[in-house]
């Protein structure tokens, strides 16, 4: 049984979803505390899967709690319930949370956001991706420039002029991210100088991700890599995932938020690779010749050889980062979406899309759907006629032919 903790400071809205609850109380363990101080003391006696806490309550507030029970209770997973309507302020202050549930909410648009949660820790948290983790030795860490980004960020006001300086104190990352913006994938017409300029002219979201992506590259060890190993094919066929993914959430008419996520996920969908092939290079380095040979997958003959892949692997890092559901998820999921159980267009759907089209546009001559595509999932969905639409829009982004991964 699920064990779940409930925080609010207002005694009418515990009660209600006291209620509006009761008839799951076979499936969840629910606990509701009236405050920060008390959640607290409630976790020390009892563990919780899930903590979902509102945000304004006098004492201890809802950020301060759920940094606290991040730091405390690492694998409980966090929720934010508000009826805040500036998510993005909020988000911003709040650090790293999993979910953001608008108050008031029904109990089935609860219902399936834990359970969303909980399938994606099923995913990631087996037995196979501990054991695995534990093997590549230690996973890398959140890299410095982006957690300092965070902390600026968090600030009241973070000012264009603050990051743009922390970034440019990277002198090597500044360059990465430069070549970055100026290359054919963001299609801008003039020459990207600064840092500052970078995040004035594409955004503060889209610099965010590319100094995520740039540091997670930047600390591979080179030297560790199997021979034939090419760092920069994986870091052009993320970059491709990561626009393509953006595109394909701009066509359906997809929130920010939505093509935000997708476009971090699809930069991070393969970081897991990185950490098999830094981590377990020799294997890496035979299944790579294996899967090459017998035309297989690669995340097939991961799955056989170690149990998960490195799609897993890599979701299972970014959640320990403490990146939200929605990219942990897209990045747990992107070979195989319909193992996850959310409904409708997600960042999920456009990553994997852009990971299949990424692999054959230009498509040999046939115009045709990927073989790598889901056409389940997308039939499901209702999306599946949406296919020619998604390659169109990433055939134009796509000016130079590249190997791919
Ligand atoms: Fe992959
Ligand atoms: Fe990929």
């Amino acid at each position: 049984m699920k064990r779940i903790l409930f925080v609010d400071d207002d005694s009418s809205v515990l009660e209600g979803l006291e209620r509006m609850l009761y008839h799951l109380r076979k499936e969840w363990h629910m606990v509701f505390a009236s405050g920060g101080q008390a959640a607290l003391d409630i976790m020390s006696k009892e563990p919780f899967d899930l903590v979902v806490s509102d945000m304004r309550m006098p004492g201890m507030d809802g950020a301060t709690l759920l940094t606290e029970v991040m730091n405390r209770y690492p694998d409980t997973v966090r929720f934010v319930f508000s009826g805040q309507t500036d998510k993005e302020t909020l988000m911003r202050s709040v650090g790293p949370t999993h979910q953001y549930i608008t108050k008031p909410c029904e109990a089935k648009t609860l219902k399936a956001s834990v359970d969303r949660a909980f399938a994606l820790r099923d995913s990631i948290q087996s037995e196979a991706v501990k054991q695995l983790a534990s093997q590549v030795g230690s996973l890398p860490p959140l890299p410095d420039l982006f957690a300092k980004l965070m902390d600026e960020l968090r600030a009241p006001d973070p000012s264009i002029a603050a990051i743009g300086k922390i970034i440019q104190a990277d002198v090597a990352m500044t360059a990465k991210i430069l070549q970055l913006v100026n290359s054919a994938f963001f299609g801008l017409r003039q020459n990207v100088g600064s840092a500052a300029q970078a995040v004035t002219l594409l955004g503060l979201d889209t610099v965010k991700s590319l100094v995520l992506m740039g540091g997670v590259f930047a600390q591979v060890d080179e030297r560790k890599l199997p021979a034939g190993f090419s760092l920069d094919i994986l870091w052009r066929h993320s970059m491709k995932v990561g626009t393509y993914a953006r595109a394909i959430c701009t066509l359906e008419g997809a929130s920010k938020e939505t093509a935000n996520d997708a476009f971090t996920a699809g930069l991070l969908h393969d970081v897991g690779i990185l950490v098999l092939a830094a981590g377990r290079s020799q294997i890496y380095e035979k299944l790579a010749k294996n899967a090459a040979e017998h035309q297989l997958d690669v995340y097939q003959v991961e799955q056989t050889a170690f149990g998960c892949s490195h799609a897993e692997i890599g979701a299972y890092l970014l959640g320990i980062w403490g990146l939200p559901d929605s990219i942990v998820e897209a990045v747990a999921f992107h070979h195989c979406p319909g193992l996850c159980p959310a409904e409708g267009f997600t960042s999920l759907t456009a990553v994997h899309v852009a990971n299949a089209l990424a692999r054959d546009i230009p498509a040999p001559d046939t115009g045709q759907s990927s073989e790598y595509l889901d056409k389940t999932y997308l039939v499901l969905l209702g999306f599946d006629g949406h296919v020619q639409a998604w390659q169109e829009a990433c055939s134009a982004l796509q000016t130079e032919k590249e190997p791919e991964s």
